[in-house]
């Protein structure tokens, strides 16, 4: 066999098996491994792990090999490769992003609700679903509905869902916050659409007082968010009405939603703020296929494109497609500000 034959069949292998990759992410999470070996003073000793999470004698030898996985893909550290000692582990700069302990950039939420079964059974049934003339997702198929239908239904999963996007918001606050005094520069007021609880509203509000905000969202979701004159909640179908302000604030909306879908919320974003000379602009936060920070990978843009068509109607969008959207819905020109990882912050201008 020659070598590019091997190499082939090794890359197979890789792939057709990737998945336990994140079968032992979700496992380590599930059994608490990061936040054990966090609250130990982030090293922990294979047996004294063993021993904490209360794991049967006979899974040790499993508790090693499941961390050798984990420590050859990255997500934890061997302090001690010694091969005469035990294994000392330790945490990396992906696993302190999942401590529950760690209030600054926390997305255990988040990844922990994208490993829920309801996600993880559609991707079993993506080729059933493109055999279907159909225009529900995989995850309606074998949901039984929409996943706002689901957040609208079960509280705990609506806690879920909001939680996660909180999480997801943490890592952006920082970037905003830095390139905010251009973006919010002359901007009185601003509504975030579909903005969740507050978060991303919260921290404008805090560091750009010059500038009220109100969120926008469904009534399940902004029910029981604080009315504490940070910012203003406002339950409403963002696909009827969006109040007004000098400027709109859309993170991570778009991405869900066909193009026509898309067209329609635009549209009533454009209605709700004044003309550019006024300073009327929407501010879009989303992945632009193709356009990553310097050392960040495409591939994340990629995965969540096919999440998108997993879970919703919608997907990840290049500057073309984008470019088409604006223009079909009535703004006369847009501008790519920064690009925070693999995402980046597009104005859209009327
Ligand atoms: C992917 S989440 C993004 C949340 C938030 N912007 C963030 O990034 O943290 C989509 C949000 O859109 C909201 N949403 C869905 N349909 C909506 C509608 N018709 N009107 C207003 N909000 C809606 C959801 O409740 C959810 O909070």
């Amino acid at each position: 066999m020659d070598i590019e034959l091997l190499q082939a069949q090794v890359g197979l292998w890789n792939l057709t098996y990737s998945y336990l990759k994140t079968m032992s992410l979700k496992c380590a999470l599930d059994l608490g491994i990061p936040d054990a070996i966090f609250n130990n003073g982030q090293q922990m000793t294979l047996s004294q792990l063993h021993s904490v999470l209360l794991l049967p004698p006979s899974k040790k030898s499993h508790l090693y090999r499941l961390m050798r996985l984990l420590t050859h893909i990255g997500f934890f550290i061997e302090k001690n490769a010694s091969a005469c000692s035990e294994p000392v582990y330790g945490l990396t700069a992906q696993s302190l992003l999942v401590i529950e302990k760690n209030e600054s950039a926390n997305m255990l939420p988040y990844v922990r609700f994208c490993l829920l079964n309801k996600w993880l059974k559609s991707s079993l049934y993506i080729s059933d679903w493109f055999l279907q003339d159909s225009k529900e997702s995989p995850f309606e198929l074998t949901n039984g509905c929409t996943l706002w239908e689901i957040t609208s239904r079960e509280p705990a999963v609506n806690k879920m869902f909001n939680d996660a996007m909180v999480s997801s918001s943490s890592l952006f606050n920082d970037y905003i916050v830095r390139h905010g005094d251009y973006i919010f520069k002359g901007i009185e007021s601003l509504v975030d659409v579909g903005g969740g609880k507050g978060a991303m509203a919260e921290v404008i509000a805090k560091n750009f007082p010059h500038v009220r905000c109100t969120v926008l969202d469904l009534p399940h979701v902004v029910c029981d968010n604080p009315n504490d004159g940070i910012v203003k909640y406002v339950s409403g179908d963002m696909f009827s009405y969006v109040p007004p302000a000098n400027a709109v604030f859309l993170k991570w909306i778009l991405h869900d939603w066909s193009n026509e879908n898309c067209i329609r919320i635009l549209r009533r974003c454009k209605d709700a703020i004044p003309s550019r000379e006024a300073g009327g602009k929407v501010i879009v936060l989303e992945a632009v296929v193709g356009l990553t920070s310097a050392m960040i990978s495409e591939e994340p843009q990629l995965l969540f494109d096919m999440l998108m068509f997993m879970v919703c109607e919608g997907e990840e969008r290049d500057e073309n497609d984008w470019k088409y959207l604006f223009k079909e819905a009535g703004f006369t020109s847009y501008k790519i500000i920064c690009t925070i990882g693999f995402s980046s912050i597009i104005e859209v201008y009327p």
